[in-house]
C-alpha cells in the first residue's frame, strides 16, 4: 500500500482535524436513476426525490444522476410523469451539483438506433431542459454509433463522458475478445473523438477487483481523460472492484445512498466515506448528513417502493451473475419472460442456449438493448425450435442486427443465421458495413404530423417519436384527452404504510378470508377508509338491490372520493376491455393467428379484407420490450383483426383470423 493511503489514527474525529485528501475520489450518486431503476424497476416518482433533492445538493456529489435510461420509459408509460418536466423540476431544488444523464448514444433512450434529426434535436433538448453531463455508450462498443450525438453534445457546451461496455467472455478478463488491449484501444478512440471522461461501465457487476486494478492502471497511462468506474453489485464484488480501483487511481466512482443500495443496484456511499476517511482519497463528504438524507429516504420515501423489492432470497447477491457473466436485470427478464409463458423449468437450458446465440450473433456485450435482444432470442430458441429447425422464430430486433443496424459486432455474426435472418428483410438481404444511422430517414417530420394537433412543442414530438404508442397515449393523459388509469396513479406514503399493514395482517392470519361464494361487485359498490382504533381499512359497501345508502364514512380526501364513487361505468372492473374480443372471432372460420407470448400489439401490417400469404407478416407483438413479427402460418384472406395498436394481449389471444 502506498504512502498516502496511510492514516493518522490520533484523536481524529469525522468533522474536526480531518486533512483535506490530496487526491479525493469524485463520486456520482445514482440514487435518483439507476438506484430505483435496479431495484425498483425504475418507478421512483419525481416528487419522492424532491424530499431530499436540496440536502443531496449540499453533500459534494461531482454529479447526480437524475435521467436516461430507462426513466423516460417507464416515467411517460407507467407513472403518467413528463420525463422533460422531471429536470426542469429537479433543477430548481439541485442548483450547484451537475445532472448525469444514461444516454444509449444512437439509441437515445429507446431501443433502437434513431435517424440523426431526432438524435440531434434529443441531446439539443436535453441540454436545454437541465442536463449537464451525457454518459453515453453504445450497446455494441461502436463509437460510430457516437457520430451525430457527440458533435451535438459539444455544441450545447457540455461534458461528454465516453462510455467502454465492460464485458467478457471468459471468467475473468481476458481472451481473444475482451482484453486489456481492446479496453485501451476503445479509451483511445474516445479520447480522439473528445471525451472530457471516459466510464468504464460494468453493467452485469462481473469486474473483478483485480482486473479493475490493471484496467484503470493502464487506462490512467495511457489516456488523458479522468477515468470513471460505473459497477454494479450484483454479484457482490463491486465495493472490493471500488477499492483497488481507487489503489489504482480511479478518479471517480458510482454510488447509491444506502436505502437504494446492494442487491443489483450500486455499492452504498456510507461504506466508502468511513473506508477512506483520512486518507489521500478522503472524500470529504460529511457521514452525518449523509445520514439525515438516508432517514428520510428510509421513514418518507422506501414504503412506497417495498412492494417492488424482490424479496424472496435471503441473498442479497446474485452468483448466477458470476457463474453467467450477464447482467442480473437480463437474467431477472429471462425468468419473468418464462414465467408468463408457463415455462419456468426450461431456464437451465436457457443458461446453456445463451452463450451459443451471444456466439451467433457476434459475441456482443450484453448491455440495453443486446441484452434483450440475446435474452429474448435465447427464450424463443428455447421454446419454439426443434431439432429440425434453429432460429423458427426470430425477432425483428436480431433481424435488425444481423443486418448491421446496431452497428459492427465484436466478431462477425453466424452467416448461416444472418442469412435465414434477413430472408424477406424489409431493408434488403445484403446487410450493411456503413455507421447505421445513415439508412434511415429523417424521422422528425413525418412525427410531427403524427402528433400535429397533440403535442404542444417539440418535447412532445421526440417523446413521440421514441415511443409512438405509448407515447401518444402519455400525450392524450397530459392533455385531458383521455383519463389516465388507476395504476398509473401516486400511491401516498399514508396508503402505501396501509397497505403493508394489512399485508402484515394477513400474513399473520388476522385477516378473515372473504367467503367464496360472495356476490361479484358492482358498479353501485363504494370504497370506504374504516379506522377501527387505530387500525385501518379500506372496505367495499354496496346496498343490495339498489342504490348506496351511505350511513357513515370516514371523511378521508374528500376531493378525491366523489370522483372515485362516479357510478359511470367508465371501466368496470369485472369486465376487462380485452374480455369481449375473442367473442367476436367465434363466428369466423380460418386460421386463427393466436399470440405466442403475452405483449402489447404494436401495429397490423393488413387490413380487414387485405390477401395475404404463407410467411408474410400480419402483426408485430412487442414482448418484453422486443418486436415479433408473426407470419401467417397459411395464404389466404384476413377476415377478422380483434385488437388495435397499443392493446394488451394474453397468451393464446386470437389476434385475427386468416380465411
Ligand atoms: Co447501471
Amino acid at each position: 500500500m502506498s504512502d498516502h493511503n496511510q492514516v493518522k489514527i490520533t484523536k481524529m474525529s469525522y468533522d474536526k482535524d480531518r486533512p483535506k485528501a490530496k487526491n479525493p475520489v469524485q463520486v456520482m450518486d445514482l440514487t435518483f436513476r439507476d438506484g430505483h431503476q435496479s431495484l425498483f424497476a425504475t418507478r421512483g416518482r419525481t416528487e419522492d426525490m424532491i424530499p431530499v433533492a436540496e440536502r443531496m445538493d449540499e453533500i459534494g456529489f461531482w454529479a447526480i444522476e437524475t435521467w436516461g435510461g430507462a426513466t423516460f420509459d417507464t416515467m411517460h408509460r407507467f407513472l403518467n410523469e413528463d420525463p422533460w418536466e422531471r429536470l426542469r423540476t429537479l433543477k430548481r431544488y439541485i442548483k450547484k451539483t451537475p445532472f448525469s444523464m444514461l444516454l444509449r448514444a444512437q439509441n437515445l433512450v429507446g431501443y433502437r438506433n434513431y435517424a440523426d434529426d431526432l438524435a440531434k434535436a434529443f441531446v439539443e433538448r436535453s441540454a436545454e431542459n437541465g442536463m449537464d453531463i451525457f454518459r453515453t455508450f453504445d450497446a455494441l462498443n461502436d463509437y460510430r454509433n457516437f457520430e451525430t450525438v457527440v458533435p451535438a453534445i459539444k455544441e450545447a457546451g457540455m461534458h461528454f463522458q465516453g462510455c467502454i461496455c465492460y464485458t467478457m467472455t471468459e471468467p475473468r478478463l481476458g481472451g481473444d475478445v475482451y482484453n486489456l488491449e481492446y479496453f485501451v484501444n476503445k479509451a483511445k478512440d474516445l479520447e480522439t473523438m473528445g471525451a472530457d471522461s471516459i466510464c468504464i461501465k460494468d453493467m452485469a457487476g462481473i469486474l473483478a477487483p483485480y482486473d479493475a486494478y490493471s484496467i484503470i492502471k493502464i487506462l490512467k497511462k495511457e489516456v488523458k481523460p479522468p477515468i470513471h468506474l460505473h459497477s454494479h453489485f450484483t454479484s457482490g464484488m463491486a465495493p472490493m472492484t471500488h477499492l483497488k480501483a481507487i489503489e489504482a487511481g480511479v478518479d471517480i466512482v458510482d454510488t447509491c445512498m444506502s436505502p437504494y443500495a446492494y442487491r443489483t443496484s450500486h455499492p452504498a456511499v456510507e461504506p466508502l466515506v468511513m473506508a477512506l476517511l483520512g486518507t489521500g482519497r478522503d472524500t470529504g463528504f460529511d457521514i452525518k448528513a449523509l445520514a439525515e438524507i438516508n432517514e428520510i429516504l428510509e421513514k418518507e420515501i422506501i414504503p412506497k417502493y417495498r412492494h417492488l423489492l424482490a424479496e424472496n432470497k435471503m441473498s442479497v447477491i446474485d452468483i448466477n451473475v458470476l457463474l453467467h457473466q450477464t447482467p442480473g436485470g437480463m437474467l431477472s427478464n429471462l425468468i419473468n419472460q418464462l414465467k408468463e409463458m408457463d415455462a419456468l423449468d426450461r431456464i437451465d437450458e436457457v443458461y446453456k442456449e445463451l452463450p451459443k446465440v451471444r456466439k451467433d450473433l457476434g459475441q456482443i456485450p450484453l448491455v440495453t438493448p443486446t441484452s434483450q435482444i440475446v435474452g429474448i432470442q435465447t427464450v424463443n430458441n428455447v421454446l419454439f425450435d426443434d431439432e429440425n429447425e434453429r432460429y423458427k422464430m426470430i425477432t425483428g430486433q436480431v433481424k435488425d442486427l444481423c443486418y448491421g443496424l446496431y452497428g459492427k459486432t465484436a466478431v462477425p455474426i453466424n452467416p448461416e443465421v444472418q442469412k435465414k435472418a434477413l430472408k424477406g428483410y424489409h431493408r434488403g438481404e445484403e446487410p450493411i458495413t456503413c455507421r447505421p444511422a445513415e439508412v434511415l430517414e429523417p424521422e422528425l417530420p413525418q412525427a410531427k404530423k403524427d402528433v400535429e394537433g397533440l403535442a404542444q412543442d417539440l418535447d412532445d414530438t421526440i417523446l413521440y417519436a421514441i415511443y409512438p404508442v405509448t407515447g401518444k397515449k402519455f400525450l392524450k393523459w397530459k392533455y385531458g384527452k383521455e383519463e389516465p388509469p388507476e395504476e398509473v396513479k401516486a400511491k401516498t406514503l399514508e396508503e402505501a404504510l396501509a397497505e403493508q399493514e394489512l399485508i402484515a395482517k394477513a400474513k399473520a392470519g388476522k385477516l378473515v378470508e372473504k367467503k367464496k361464494d360472495a356476490p361479484e361487485k358492482s358498479e353501485n359498490s363504494r370504497s370506504f377508509n374504516v379506522f377501527v382504533d387505530d387500525e385501518y381499512f379500506e372496505v367495499g359497501v354496496e346496498e343490495i338491490g339498489g342504490a348506496p345508502v351511505i350511513s357513515y364514512a370516514q371523511p378521508i380526501a374528500p376531493p378525491v372520493q366523489p370522483v372515485q364513487a362516479a357510478p359511470a361505468p367508465v371501466k368496470p372492473a369485472s369486465a376487462p376491455a380485452k374480455a369481449a374480443a375473442p367473442a367476436a372471432v367465434a363466428d369466423v372460420d380460418g386460421t386463427p393467428i393466436k399470440a405466442p407470448m403475452p405483449g402489447m400489439i404494436v401495429s397490423y401490417e393488413k387490413k380487414v379484407g387485405d390477401s395475404i400469404s404463407e410467411g408474410e407478416t400480419i402483426v408485430v407483438l412487442e414482448a418484453m420490450k422486443m418486436e415479433n413479427a408473426l407470419p401467417s402460418p397459411v395464404s389466404g384472406t384476413v377476415k377478422a383483426i380483434n385488437f388495435k395498436s397499443g392493446d394488451s394481449v394474453a397468451k393464446n389471444d386470437v389476434l385475427c383470423v386468416i380465411g
